[in-house]
């Protein structure tokens, strides 16, 4: 009997198993060496100063945009297309989210868009890289003013590169990336997130806040146990044991990569020239890490509704998913912020019509032919 196809997973391998397991047979499980090593390795990877790991994307937004020390009341603007994490940050910190429209072929947000939305009062923008495709972060950093910061959001994007050849995270046009490592995305920790930077200072910042403001490094110490909270902090540290996960995971990001561009370039072969489907696109000179299969289906044209493309879909075991419900449509958005229907419609007619199809390294050819036809199927 065939296994339920979903729409995204991890790959655990005996490698990751036995890495995870000698830090558990060790003396320290969590702030220990091993999660020094895992930040060492990712600003090997992405060319970054400095990386903190944390304990999900989510924390790592948070601390980032708080790390910036803004007057409450400022702006933010980030895509209406993301997880609501992205958005949610700014209000974290008492700034307002101002939800910026997507370009229709990338699906990310676009310079012409965020140089309306910028004011006198913006202070941060964060660029989320979705479905791995990087967003045109220089343009955007010459277009957001002095007053300006940058934070990456690049959940979807660990191993995506930006025309240049650098790698997301290395925080070129940037003051900070964030990453994470969920199971469903392009390398997993279980739960697990980080944040690069070039700023010695903001990793310091962010340092003493991932663990509840602490400072143990001060001048004058009147002993060995004594350290000093200068400023608000949170637990959000990861694990020893989840960053041994990661790192062996690190280990294998590029073929993780390259399995997810060969099934990307397969469905891209077998599923063009369907009237109904729009296939993904990626922007000249960039290399997208491939986190999701994001195609658009015009549902009026095929006769059928979404919901019956993945109920015939589930049948034939395939999971979907739709990435993402716009953030300013989220109830909570319209109550607290005041956005409504029609405020950004480039999303909301990408909403309409966006169904994420399975994308994971440990899909088997079988599998990917199997989508295939089905797909083909239900959309002739
Ligand atoms: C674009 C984006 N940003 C942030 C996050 C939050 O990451 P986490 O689930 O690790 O908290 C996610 C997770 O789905 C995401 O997709």
């Amino acid at each position: 009997m065939r296994k339920p196809i979903p729409y995204g997973s991890q790959w655990i391998d005996d490698e990751d198993v036995k890495a995870v397991a000698k830090v558990l047979k060790g003396e320290l499980i969590t702030q220990g060496p091993v999660a020094v090593q895992f930040e060492e390795k990712i600003c090997e990877l992405t060319g970054a100063k400095y990386c903190l790991s944390m304990a999900n994307g989510t924390a790592a937004l948070h601390l980032a945009v708080m790390a910036l020390e803004l007057e409450k009341g400022m702006e933010g603007i980030t895509s209406t297309n993301t997880f609501v994490a992205s958005s949610n940050a700014f209000v974290y910190s008492g700034l307002k989210p101002v939800l910026a429209d997507i370009d229709p072929r990338t699906f990310n947000v676009f310079p012409e868009d965020l140089k309306k939305r910028i004011t006198k009062k913006t202070r941060v923008i964060i660029p989320v890289h979705f479905a791995g495709q990087p967003c045109e972060t220089a343009k955007i950093r010459k277009l957001a003013g002095k007053q300006v910061h940058i934070i990456e959001d690049a959940a979807h994007a660990i191993g995506s590169k930006y025309e240049d050849g650098s790698l997301v995270g290395a925080c070129k046009h940037s003051d900070m990336t964030i990453f994470s490592f969920h199971p469903v995305k392009t390398i997993t920790s279980g739960e697990g997130g980080a944040i690069t930077t070039n700023s010695k200072v903001l990793y310091e910042r962010l340092k003493s806040m991932r663990i509840c403001g602490v400072v143990r490094d001060v001048p004058n110490k009147p002993g060995p146990w004594y350290y000093e909270v200068q400023r608000l902090g949170f637990n959000y540290r990861l694990t020893d044991i989840h960053c041994a996960l990661g790192m062996s995971q690190l280990g294998k990001l590029k073929a993780f990569i390259k399995r997810r561009r060969e099934i990307v370039a397969r469905y891209n072969k077998e599923l063009a020239g369907l009237p109904v489907l729009t296939l993904p696109y990626e922007r000249p000179g960039v290399f997208s890490a491939f986190h999701l299969y994001v195609t658009l289906i015009d549902f009026k044209k095929l006769g059928k509704s979404r919901k019956e493309v993945i109920e015939t879909l589930v049948a034939e075991k395939i999971g979907t998913q739709v990435h993402y419900i716009p953030v300013h449509e989220q109830p909570y958005y319209r109550k607290e912020f005041g956005y409504k229907h029609g405020d950004l419609p480039n999303s909301e007619k990408y909403y309409e019509q966006a169904l994420s199809l399975p994308l994971y390294p440990r899909m088997t050819d079988e599998e990917v032919d199997h989508v295939i036809k089905q797909v083909r199927r239900v959309l002739s």
